[in-house]
């Protein structure tokens, strides 16, 4: 299985190898079905730009580490249900997104890393839920690479999954994160360092933030990690950025924007190359990424040329130049 762009897909050597699911959630494609040109377009209106396939190249290839896409729909939906709840001035439904967040918890320590599925996957009315989910998994990985106790990797996930609650309530961006600390804050079951995390999340380092210009030093850390991943997955579902590329520009606002630890915490846990991308190497040759095992930021590849699997972790003089979009075509985004 490997993810591609929208653009990327051919319909006479690819099969959908994950279902396509509507704004309610119903399988509007299923695994092994091909699209249908006329299809095609009805995706693209509904703001999908990615699909999981399978195909000759993706032989082999199972990415282990992406959350179970039940798991994710599912915290999708309760994420959706907390922001109807918060609209209608109601309590959240605490139970539901604390189950949910230990669910995430368990996800994030059964792998090494967390593959995110793009929020461009589903239909775009569900992507702001969808976001909330990958920040969520994204200030897990990071909090687990910092030691995190379970304790806190619960606090710091409700506060990421709630991060932009107080967008239910408002329609002006500066007013959301003080609006979303008062709504996480007044539920005397949830930590007030959730709530500090969506009253923060805007804010930087260099005191450039919102909504209230903190400096670093006066930021919880929490914070920082929810701020980096919120950045983080922006630029991956909202830009259309390849991982690799997002990390590279993450790394630039190191020491400035985001604490330095934190960053290379981040950078530590965030897979660059997942399996499926193809890759052109700086020995000539391109190839697959095939799987990831010691390090993170070197997989395995097998050649396009011979079909060898080769492991950059013991070929270090190999470097991965640049990652190949088959079809020319960018996505709009
Ligand atoms: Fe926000």
């Amino acid at each position: 299985m490997r993810l591609i762009t929208i653009n990327e897909y051919d319909e006479n050597t690819m099969e959908l190898a994950k279902p396509i699911y509507d704004s309610r959630k119903r399988v509007l494609l299923g695994t092994g079905a091909k699209v249908h040109p006329k299809y095609m377009e009805k995706l693209k209106e509904i703001g999908i730009k990615y699909l999981f396939v399978e195909d000759a190249k993706s032989k082999g290839i199972s990415l282990d580490e992406m959350i179970e896409m039940s798991t994710w729909l599912d915290t999708i939906a309760t994420v959706e249900r907390a922001f109807m709840s918060s609209a209608k001035k109601e309590a959240l439904p605490l139970v539901e997104i604390q189950k949910a967040i230990k669910k995430l918890v368990e996800e994030i320590k059964l792998r090494k890393a967390i593959i995110l599925i793009p929020t461009s996957a589903i239909d775009t009315t569900l992507s702001p839920f969808a976001h909330a989910v990958n920040v969520t998994l994204i200030s897990l990985q990071i909090g687990k690479h910092l030691g995190y106790t379970n304790h806190q990797l619960h606090d710091l996930g409700i506060g990421s999954l709630l991060h932009d609650i107080g967008k239910s309530q408002s329609t002006i961006r500066e007013e959301h994160p003080e609006k979303g600390f008062n709504i996480i804050r007044s539920h005397r079951e949830l930590s007030l360092m959730s709530a500090h995390v969506a009253y923060q999340h805007h804010e930087t380092m260099d005191g450039q933030g919102f909504p209230r210009k903190l400096k670093g030093n006066e930021m919880i850390e929490f914070a920082h990690v929810c701020s980096i991943a919120n950045y983080f997955e922006n630029l991956i579902s909202h830009e259309g950025m390849a991982p690799h590329e997002a990390i590279e520009k993450m790394m630039t606002l190191s020491d400035t924007v985001y604490p330095h630890g934190i960053v290379l915490a981040f950078s530590q846990s965030i897979i660059a190359y997942p399996p499926g991308t193809h890759v052109k190497l700086s020995n000539n040759e391109s190839g697959i990424v095939t799987r990831i095992e010691s390090h993170l930021q070197r997989p395995f590849v097998r050649l396009d040329s011979s079909g060898e699997e080769i492991d950059l972790s013991e070929k270090v003089t190999i470097l991965i130049e640049e990652v190949i979009i088959e079809k020319k075509q960018q996505i709009n985004t």
